[in-house]
């Protein structure tokens, strides 16, 4: 038997070593340690032996079993690294086939001056503040002192929406509505900055876009005065613009703050150029956003993005930036 026992051990190595695929693996598996293996044959017949050979016997069959399973793990091992191996080469993605000449896309060039105000706003530690597109006519008028009937409605050639009672709701004409909206939710002190998109309905032309995008400015503490006004539009100025750009307040009307003033930014060849409008706000719209005056006073600005963006890029058609032309929209 012990001699049989060689046989049956080198057969069974044989037949491990021929197993190419793991599935021919586990075949051989079961013809070499199964119910119907040779070797397990002589674990059954060991019992017929005569006493005095069946201690060998069962030690030499221990040691053979101990050697095919032995191997049969190693020969596991072996054919999964070779089946990784192979998957990889197999799924490998040809990374020379990607085109080298695309073009990658940038943010527009509004989007890019509507960014760069955010973080020259927000390092000087203001907050920002969003309001809806579609606004009530209260908080585009009413709230900013611009009564029913005040000509200063006449100026915004507002595009009204049928929603509600005739009138009553309009495409915010400007993002100083977002003034009363925050005053109304927030307690001051107050200093937040509300870019958004604005709508009229003007006519197309090099100055004006019926759908365009303004800043608005709302600073509400104790003792703030026009200083404060003045020193932040300068500040911003030379933030966004740089070094060598300097601003002025000319006096001015709006309802919403008295006094009034406009700004204009100085380029480094002395040339002005007018960038939007700035005062202390108007006691009454204090009272709109529920802050009490006798304590509270406030300045607030607002200018166009768009307008403030083709100013820095020497832009001089505003419709060149929406017929969304690649090769002038490349250039910023
Ligand atoms: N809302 C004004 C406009 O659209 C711009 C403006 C002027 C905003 C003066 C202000 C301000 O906050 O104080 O023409």
């Amino acid at each position: 038997m012990i001699e049989q026992l060689a046989d049956h051990e080198a057969a069974a190595l044989a037949a491990i070593e021929a197993a190419a695929t793991m599935e021919e693996l586990q075949a051989a598996k079961t013809a070499v340690l199964g119910k119907a293996a040779p070797l397990s044959e002589a674990q059954r017949r060991l019992g017929s032996l005569p006493p005095e050979d069946r201690k060998d016997a069962g030690r030499a069959l221990n040691a053979a079993r101990k050697v095919v399973e032995a191997r049969l793990d190693a020969r596991t091992t072996e054919l999964a690294e070779a089946e990784r191996a192979a998957q990889l080469v197999a799924e490998r993605l040809d990374l020379t086939e990607v085109p080298t000449d695309v073009t990658v896309g940038h943010a527009h060039v509004v989007t890019q001056a509507w960014e760069e105000l955010e973080d020259v706003f927000t390092g000087m530690g203001y907050r920002i503040a969003e309001g809806p597109q579609v606004e009530t006519d209260w908080h585009n008028f009413d709230a900013l002192n611009i009564p029913p009937g005040h000509p200063a409605r006449d100026g915004f050639d507002t595009i009204y929406v049928d929603h509600g009672k005739p009138g009553s709701t309009v495409l915010r004409t400007h993002t100083s509505p977002v003034q009363i909206r925050t005053m109304l939710t927030e307690e001051p002190p107050i200093y937040v900055v509300a870019p958004g998109r604005v709508f009229r309905a003007d006519t197309a032309d090099a100055t004006h876009i019926p759908v365009f995008h303004q800043l608005e400015g709302l600073v509400i503490d104790e003792g703030i005065s026009l200083a404060d006004l003045a020193g932040t539009i300068e500040a911003f100025t030379t933030a966004y613009f740089g070094p060598g750009f300097s601003s002025r307040l000319r006096p001015n009307y709006f309802p919403f703050t008295e006094p009034s003033a406009e700004f204009d930014v100085q380029r480094p060849d002395g040339t002005w150029l007018e960038l939007g409008g700035c005062g202390i706000v108007h006691p009454n719209v204090l009272r709109a956003g529920g802050v009490d005056p006798e304590r509270w006073t406030g300045f607030a600005f607002g200018f166009g993005i768009d307008r403030l963006a083709s100013l820095k890029f020497g832009i001089d058609d505003l419709r060149e930036m929406y017929t969304n032309d690649i090769r002038f929209l490349h250039q910023f």
